[in-house]
């Protein structure tokens, strides 16, 4: 039985900007997808997705979830017509909006479709292979989400041709609290609605990106020196860029607020945003456990993690 795996991931700075061309950072979780994958005595693939899961996510990302299966085996070059596959989603990583989900199965099953078929392909390969699965659910990928889950750890993510990745160091890893809103996203509607907001306003987009850049910059910096209490505050600058943005929505703006009121650091949502997750940095485990405590008495879902890993 072959296998593979990909990291979920958590955007630090600048999601939805970076689509257009604004540095942006990620890092990988400790949470991941694994994909399996068997012969099969059926036809072509059956896909059997045995991941935790948000209410309703599976159901909504179904179709989402086909296109991009046919776009990887596009990408891979294989058919399954004379070599029928079962191939199963499992593992950690709950498959929500925002922790990069359907980028972390796109890693998993490329990596575990180059095992079964000994292709032997690279990381390399495997990010792209990624990246046009990707676009069945995003449309107009920036390939952050899938290069997170391909590389992990902490990245500073450029779009370009070619992309700029690079690896941030940072001193020890941090406690970060996921807070799941417990609404599935559209992550292609939300990156359509900037499009659209930029082309009718351009100026006020102008300078939200601006704004975005010059952040990224002193962010990453303030992560090399683990001057975590200006990463904090930077965090929720960029929560308030996302906001100007319209991609925030009442439940992501309500665990900001919560979390902040019991002493992160720093909040924000996290991915997509118009629902799915937010994150705030909270580092130690007390106050990890402060944070992430006062989201459950209010019955959200939360991860317990940490960036940097
Ligand atoms: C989604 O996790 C991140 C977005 O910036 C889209 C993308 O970068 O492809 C919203």
């Amino acid at each position: 039985m072959a296998q593979g795996y990909g990291f979920g991931k958590t955007i630090l700075f600048n999601e939805h900007f970076v689509v257009h061309g604004i540095p942006a950072i990620a890092s990988a979780i400790n949470q991941k997808t694994i994909a399996t994958v068997e012969p099969s005595d059926g036809e072509g693939i059956s896909l059997i997705d045995e991941r935790n899961a948000t209410k309703g996510y599976k159901e909504e990302k179904l179709d989402q979830q086909r296109e991009s299966l046919e776009r990887i085996m596009k990408a891979v070059g294989i058919s399954t017509t004379q070599k029928p596959i079962r191939l199963t989603l499992g593992g950690d990583l709950i498959a929500a909006s925002g922790l990069g989900a359907s980028a972390a199965s796109c890693v998993a099953i490329a990596r575990a479709l180059s095992e079964h078929f000994n292709l032997g392909f690279s990381d390399e390969k495997i990010n792209s292979i990624a990246y046009e699965g990707e676009k069945g659910y995003h449309g107009t990928p920036s390939g952050i989400d899938n290069t997170a889950a391909t590389y992990g750890g902490l990245i500073w993510f450029k779009k370009g041709t070619p992309n700029v990745i690079e690896q941030i160091k940072i001193q020890r890893p941090v406690e970060i609290v996921i807070g799941n809103t417990g609404l599935v996203a559209d992550t292609k509607a939300a990156v359509a609605r900037i499009k659209d907001r930029k082309e009718k306003y351009p100026e006020k987009y102008r300078e939200i990106f601006r704004k975005a850049e010059n952040l990224a910059y002193k962010a990453r910096a303030a992560l090399e020196a683990c001057d975590l209490e200006y990463v904090g505050r930077l965090m929720t600058e960029n929560h308030n860029l996302l906001q100007a943005a319209e991609v925030s929505c009442k439940e992501l703006d309500h665990l900001v607020d919560l979390a902040m009121t019991r002493g992160a650091l720093g909040a924000k949502m996290t991915g997509g945003g118009l629902g799915g997750n937010m994150i705030a940095l909270t580092p130690g485990e007390v106050l990890q456990e402060k944070v992430a405590g006062a989201m459950e008495n209010e019955g959200f879902e939360v991860i317990r993690t940490k960036i940097g890993i």
